[in-house]
Parts: structure tokens; sequence; C-alpha cells
């Protein structure tokens, strides 16, 4: 499926502008593109032509960036160099199918590298929401953004359940700091609290 998934992007990625450096959508949303200060480090999931990550790393953060398209992996890494960033994006070609962890490599601990800030939008698989959780650091963010069926006027295969990211991000060990629903989309903002 993944390898149908990169065939698929790189289709529409091949004639694709050079990307523009944007926050998150759910942050703008939100109104906390400032909730990076302070931070160092970001992970992109499934980054596209790479405007989140590029963004990010103008202001400072090192970013990982990850999709199954070497195409996407390609703009993102133009988009960096344009910007003057290159040196702190690392992007990459993962295939998320096979889960978070296989993704990022293990610590030699064992367990998931951490991250400050985590980035998912308009990419779903709902099997990574507890290692989004698991790879933020204490007082990180993560932020994610799916297709929903609230609210959409023709929901399709990709279209979460309405209310999917509020329950499955339900947990004491997270403060939502914004969540919206409607327009056939569903966000969420997240700090994890220990
Ligand atoms: C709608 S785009 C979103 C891109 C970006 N996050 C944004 O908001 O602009 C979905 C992205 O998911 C990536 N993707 C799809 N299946 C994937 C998989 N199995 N593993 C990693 N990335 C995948 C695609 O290559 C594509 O770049």
């Amino acid at each position: 499926m993944a390898t149908d998934d990169a065939t698929r992007w790189d289709e529409r990625y091949a004639d694709h502008p050079l990307a523009d450096p944007a926050p998150p959508d759910a942050l703008a949303a939100a109104g906390l593109t400032d909730v990076t200060t302070g931070m160092t480090t970001a992970l992109d999931v499934a980054c596209g032509a790479g405007s989140q990550s590029t963004w990010a790393a103008l202001r400072g953060l090192d970013v990982t960036a990850i999709d199954v398209s070497p195409e996407a992996v390609r703009l993102t890494e133009r988009a960096a160099d344009a910007h003057g960033v290159e040196g702190l994006v690392h992007a990459t070609v993962v295939d998320l199918d096979a889960g978070l962890s296989a993704a990022l490599g293990a610590e030699p601990s064992g367990e998931l590298q951490r991250f400050d800030l985590i980035v998912c939008q308009r990419f779903r698989d709902p099997r990574l929401y507890a290692d989004f959780v698991g790879a933020l650091s204490v007082g990180g963010v993560g932020v994610v953004t799916v297709l929903s069926e609230s609210g959409a006027e023709n929901p399709g295969p990709f279209h979460a359940p309405a209310g999917e990211l509020r329950a499955s991000f339900a947990r004491s060990d997270l403060a939502v700091l914004f969540h919206d629903e409607g327009d056939g989309n569903e966000s969420i903002v997240v700090r994890r609290l220990r």
C-alpha cells in the first residue's frame, strides 16, 4: 500500500512549486504560533512539500521531516535550501505504515526519540497517535489535523470519524490547548504534561 502511496504522491508533487514556509494550520487558527519559543527540536510527520518544516527551521528548530514520497522529501530539502535553513531540516523517505519507531529508529535505551514539537497535518493513521504522545518531550506540543466526517459534504475513506482526535488525545498526561472540528476537518493541539 505504501508503495502505491509513494507513487501516487510522487506524481502529485512532480510539478509542485517550491513551498512557502507556513505554520501548521491549527497553530495559526489557535493563535499559538509562538509556542515554539524555547523549543529546539521538531518532527514533521508526512511533511509533504515542506512548508511546516521550513517554518519551524526558520524559528530555529532542528527538524526531522519524514514522508513516503521521495519527491516530497526533495521538495522539502529544496524549500529549506531556498530559505537558508538546509542545515536544520533533515528530510528522509520513510514509510509510516511500519510505525513511528521503525521510521525514526529507536534510541539506545529502546525508547522513542523525543521532540519538542510534533506536527502531523493532513495525514491520518490512528495507529500512530499513541506514539506521537510517546515521542513528545515533557512540555512538548503535538499538532494534528485530519480530514474528518465532521461537517464533510462527501466524506470518503480518508475521513476520520467525527471526534476521532478529541477521543484519541483525551489522556491525563495531555492538556488540550486547542480543538476544532467542522467543514470536513478536525484539529487538535496538545501539550504533554508528564
Ligand atoms: C495531504 S499531504 C500533507 C502534506 C503536509 N503535511 C501538509 O500539510 O501540507 C499527505 C502526505 O502524506 C504522505 N504519505 C502518504 N502515505 C504515507 C506513508 N505511508 N508514510 C509516510 N508518508 C505518507 C504523502 O506523501 C503526502 O506528502
